[in-house]
């Protein structure tokens, strides 16, 4: 029992960006929303593996409509200029799908210097969700924001905001630590932009998901970045005896982007033991990331860091 993407209502008219497009769960979602007749743009930094994805969707779905926009969101000049292309390529967009991540990279730093996790998965789409907001607002029908969050955002041991910027001396590296704290950021930001689209009164809805824990291409990204192939093979490994499939790791994350009436704020995940698997449902964050002081705190620091304010 639960939800199923049999429950996908039909989305044609409807226009869909999401970000992390190339690989994982965004062309597992990107799938979904094209099978139910949406359009939709799928973003990400390389042009092959964009390219790649699109013939995996368009292998299953022939007639599928579908644009790529390169989006680097490691490098803010990247994010406006994608977020610039947005604005003057697509009239409207109806839900956005902030999904692009990275795990456990060895210590990095944006083009920005900000360290990669927090950089990439949290101030990235930050930056481009803002920056896109006009074209968000432009749908008649109110948009929906859908944030990619995980189980391990439990794991954080809150956010030291230090983390936001240039300046990474002042703390030991934990690749770990550092993904939960990117991924309650997730929580938090997806929280405030709900809070302040509701005070200004504009029509849009903002929602999390996550996916348990889903065999894509995230758990060997990280390891794979230092060279450190023993990691990668555990991680391979794991996911073989654990994983549920990219395909239903989606299902959260396209739950939560077309169920209907779904209110702000609501976080979608799986329904089995430890949320690892299973069909999607309502389920609870961590307190941290219902704080709404620290959400603000962290709204402001991004802002900052970022030069990107909230229109
Ligand atoms: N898989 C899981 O078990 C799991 C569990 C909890 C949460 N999540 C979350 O799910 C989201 C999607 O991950 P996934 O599992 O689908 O992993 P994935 O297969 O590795 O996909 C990650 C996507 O993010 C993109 N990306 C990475 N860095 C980027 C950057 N600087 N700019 C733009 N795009 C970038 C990747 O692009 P490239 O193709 O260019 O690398 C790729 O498309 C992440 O936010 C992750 O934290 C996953």
């Amino acid at each position: 029992m639960g939800w199923t993407i049999a429950q996908i209502p039909d989305l044609s008219g409807s226009r869909a960006l999401v970000t992390g497009g190339s690989s994982g769960l965004g062309q597992q979602v990107a799938l979904g929303l094209v099978a139910r007749g949406a359009s939709v743009v799928l973003a990400g930094r390389d042009e092959n593996r964009l390219a790649g994805s699109v013939a995996g969707i368009r292998a299953a779905v022939p007639a599928a409509d579908l644009r790529v926009l390169r989006l680097d969101l490691a490098d803010l000049s990247q994010v406006r200029r994608a977020a610039d292309e947005v604005l003057n390529s697509y009239g409207t967009i109806d839900l956005l799908f902030a999904n692009a991540g990275v795990m456990a990279t060895p210590e990095r730093t944006t083009a920005d210097g900000f360290e990669l996790q927090i950089g990439t998965n949290h101030l990235g789409h930050f930056a481009f969700c803002c920056l896109v907001l006009p074209t968000l607002l432009a749908t008649p029908h109110g948009a929906r924001v859908v944030v990619t969050s995980s189980f391990a955002h439990r794991m954080a041991r809150g956010i030291d905001l230090r983390s936001l910027t240039a300046d990474r001396d002042f703390r030991p590296y934990r690749r770990w630590g550092s993904y939960a704290e990117s991924k309650l950021a997730n929580l938090l930001f997806m929280l405030e932009l709900q809070r302040r689209s509701m005070a200004a009164g504009l029509a849009l809805t903002s929602v999390g998901a996550h996916p348990g824990y889903a065999a894509t291409n995230l758990q060997q990204a990280g390891p794979a970045m230092d060279g450190a192939t023993g990691g990668s093979r555990a991680m391979s490994a794991l996911n073989r005896l654990v994983a549920q499939s990219a395909e239903h790791g989606a299902w959260p994350l396209l739950m939560a982007g077309t169920q209907p009436g779904l209110p702000g704020g609501a976080y979608v995940g799986p329904s089995g033991p430890f949320e690892l698997r299973g069909r999607p449902r309502l389920v609870g964050m961590c307190a941290a990331a219902g704080d709404p002081v620290l959400a603000s705190q962290l709204w402001e620091a991004s802002e900052q860091a970022t030069g990107v304010r909230f229109p």
